[in-house]
């Protein structure tokens, strides 16, 4: 990629790399060398930079501590056969960083910031990428507000960073899922659609009550009455009934997620109906009774397919097909990974080499 960013790049004197054991990767909590920072002053992007990762200096007043006001994306770089960074879709993280930086108030990064940084970074840790089985390293952009002052406002100063995680396995079995009947994680109106931290801060407590009673997860449902279900943990949800799959209709308290995306055009592209409408808790309780729901999965780019082997409701825990009997979920797992990694065909144009 030709580079037009003036980037400044600061090696670190000795790569971290040796010290981490590839055959036992755990999610989220080993980090790569290098981090990409840029600045938004005086309405500009600019100070584009690459620093060992490390700690930073911010000011305690700064607002996205205070108020949140804090946006993330999540991305999978694999590694292909000829040693090549393999990144899933991008540009879609990239565009929807701008639809929830729109929400927040927070400037756009422009798209040859995003792609630019990016690469130059992936670059610069592609040994880090992963090679071993369902291993990948996770890309991580964020936004925040940077000013430093007390009290409510739209910010003038902002901080776009990326930083890069080799990751294994989110889920490593199964998840067991809780329907949630009192709390909310985003209502009509509000930021649900946005990647905001602020989102996932609000589910944490009820989602650790639900893990108390022995949940993994809790499948979220609509802030009104509770009937409808909107998404899982911190993924979108998908089921099989009657053969058809199934997910709830984007709205404003449903993220657009891109694996969800992808399960839905690969789903129709191999013929299989789908439907994106609401999805009552009824509906799904009483089609896990009648056997009319076969497969739930949750979909969501840490997780991928995150198979769902038993719902809880109402004091009662609702067991699904067994996981290796779900023709769909498997296939599309299989699928999708072999298309991320550069194992199969990408007749969808999602993979971008770097
Ligand atoms: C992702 O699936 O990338 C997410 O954003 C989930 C994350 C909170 C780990």
């Amino acid at each position: 990629m030709v580079e037009t960013l003036k980037m400044e790049i600061n090696h670190v004197k000795q790569s971290r790399i040796n010290e981490v054991d590839f055959s036992n990767i755990p999610f989220g909590k080993i980090f790569t060398d290098h981090m990409f920072m840029a600045d938004f002053r005086k309405g500009e992007w600019g100070n584009f930079r690459i620093t060992p990762y490390g700690y930073m200096p911010i000011s305690p007043a700064t607002p996205a501590i205070h108020y949140g006001q804090a946006i993330f994306e999540g991305m999978k770089a694999y590694r292909g056969t000829h040693g090549e960074a393999l990144v899933f879709r991008p540009l879609d993280n990239w565009s929807r960083l701008n639809r929830s930086a729109e929400r927040l108030c927070m400037p756009a990064v422009p798209e040859d910031v995003f792609m630019e940084s990016l690469s130059t970074l992936i670059d610069l840790d592609r040994e880090w990428i992963p090679d071993t089985k369902g291993a990948s390293l996770y890309i991580r952009p964020f936004l925040f507000s940077a000013d430093e002052y007390i009290g409510i406002k739209p910010s003038e100063d902002f901080t776009f960073m990326i930083i890069l995680c080799p990751v294994g396995a989110y889920y490593s079995t199964p998840v067991k899922v809780r329907i949630e009947t009192h709390y909310t994680r985003a209502a009509q109106g509000g930021t649900g659609y946005a990647k905001a931290g602020g989102n996932y801060a609000g589910a944490i407590y009820p989602a650790k009550l639900a893990q108390n009673a022995g949940y993994h997860q809790l499948l979220w449902t609509d802030g009104k009455n509770h009937e409808y279900i909107e998404e899982s943990g911190t993924m979108n949800v998908m089921f099989v009934i009657d053969n058809v799959l199934v997910t709830p209709e984007l709205s404003d308290s449903i993220l657009a997620g891109i694996t969800r995306d992808s399960v839905l055009q690969m789903a129709s592209a191999w013929g299989m109906k789908t439907e994106e409408r609401k999805v009552s808790v009824k509906e799904i309780i009483d089609g896990i009774e009648s056997g009319r729901v076969t497969e739930a999965f949750g979909a969501g780019t840490a997780a991928t397919i995150a198979p769902i082997e038993l719902i809880g409701y109402n004091g009662r825990d609702y067991y699904l097909t067994p996981v290796e009997k779900r023709e769909f979920s498997n296939k599309v797992l299989t699928e999708l990974e072999g298309i991320k990694r550069g194992l199969k065909p990408d007749p969808f144009g999602w993979v971008v080499k770097m």
